[in-house]
């Protein structure tokens, strides 16, 4: 693959671009009104990861309206769970509700036998992106890490303080051993299909690393993330992974130093200058963020100055410029067209 063409692939190979590529976590989604008006059109929100046809319209929509550097698989973490016969369900304005796992019972019900079977509708979503994608737009592929995974599993829903996966990992920390390594392995060969369907790069979302100390951040987020990107390499060496550990500040260095990651994406918490420092021992090894979502809510010339901030303080990294997290429904997209257009211009 010639990376030239792809500015995203080749930041993430090492190089450094000025303007930085860009794309948004959640760039598709409910605050644009063509994303509204294909979500309508089925009941539930599994079923619009489900459907190929739809699942790649919603994927190109902000590609189309915005011209992002790189086009991200629409789809959920969740589907991984789901795929190993978990009970996912998506309640409207109420966010996911699972079954929860509770003991080993619960536990043995998981299953990776049918995990390629039931996630086909993605891998044939990403076929069908990768032949439709204009020729300087990188496609990625992502998954939910395990801890995360296994954090909805346990919980059985979304949660501030994820007090059940926490005190089942204390409790029986063997158990709960055996569901993070089921998910480890499910990970693998998700990712690994969806760059045989065409996905050139893949990122690994750890929405709630943040939650936990070292000693546990190290056995449920750190350990599973070597692992997946050690197996990974291994299959794929031409394909870059990207970690986003949100929330786990000073230790964010470990995940650059340790896991073999070529990008690894920040949260709004962290000043991406620090972050810079931090990860200087890992080369080449690019950053990605991190403007707050919510400056896409506020002024514009707020929004760009912010930006600029951001462009200017990872110049010396080779830097893809994102969100901390995800486009929040309420964002304007007029806001998102000036912030693409404000880095694409030379010199901002
Ligand atoms: O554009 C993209 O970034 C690709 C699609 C994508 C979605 N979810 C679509 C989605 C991606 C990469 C995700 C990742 C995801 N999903 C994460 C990790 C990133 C993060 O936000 O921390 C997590 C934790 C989830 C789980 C999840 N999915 C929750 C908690 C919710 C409900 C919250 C909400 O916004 O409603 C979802 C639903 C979801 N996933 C929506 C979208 C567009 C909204 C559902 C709808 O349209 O009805």
């Amino acid at each position: 693959m010639d990376r030239s063409h792809k500015p995203f692939l080749a930041v993430l190979a090492g190089e450094r671009r000025d303007p930085p590529p860009v794309w948004l976590m959640r760039q598709a989604g409910r605050y644009l009104p063509e994303y509204r008006a294909v979500r309508a059109r089925v009941r539930d929100f599994l079923e619009l990861c489900y459907t190929p046809e739809l699942a790649v319209e919603v994927t190109l929509q902000p590609i189309r309206r915005f011209g992002f550097d790189a086009a991200i698989l629409f789809s959920d973490i969740l589907v991984v769970p789901h795929a190993l016969g978990a009970e996912v369900r998506f309640a409207e304005g109420e966010g996911p509700r699972l079954d929860p796992i509770a003991d080993a019972a619960d536990l043995a019900r998981l299953d990776l036998a049918r995990l390629h079977e039931r996630l086909e509708p993605v891998y044939e979503t990403l076929r069908r992106l990768a032949s439709a994608l204009p020729e300087e737009v990188a496609l990625i592929g992502f998954a939910g890490a395990p801890w995360t995974l296994a954090a909805y599993l346990v919980e059985g829903r979304g949660s501030k303080e994820w007090l059940a996966p926490r005190t089942l990992a204390r409790r029986e920390p063997r158990l709960f051993a055996s569901l993070v390594d089921l998910l480890t392995e499910a990970v693998v060969e998700f990712l690994s299909a969806q760059v045989r369907a065409g996905a050139q790069a893949l990122q690994l979302f750890d929405s709630w690393a943040g939650v936990l100390p070292e000693a546990e951040l190290e056995r449920w987020c750190l350990a599973p993330a070597k692992r997946i990107v050690a197996a990974l390499r291994a299959r794929h060496p031409e394909v870059p992974v990207i970690l986003f550990p949100r929330g786990v500040g000073a230790h964010l260095a470990r995940f650059a130093r340790e896991t073999g990651a070529a990008g690894l994406s920040l949260d709004t918490t962290v000043p991406i200058a620090w972050a810079a420092e931090a990860v200087r021992a890992a080369h080449p090894l690019a950053l990605q963020g991190n403007l707050d979502p919510v400056a896409l809510l506020g002024p514009e010339q707020a929004l760009l100055e912010e930006a600029r901030r951001i462009r200017d303080a990872a110049a010396l990294r080779p830097h893809i410029f994102n969100l901390g997290h995800g486009v929040l429904p309420p964002t304007p997209p007029e806001r998102v067209a000036a912030l693409v257009r404000y880095l694409k211009s030379a010199g901002g």
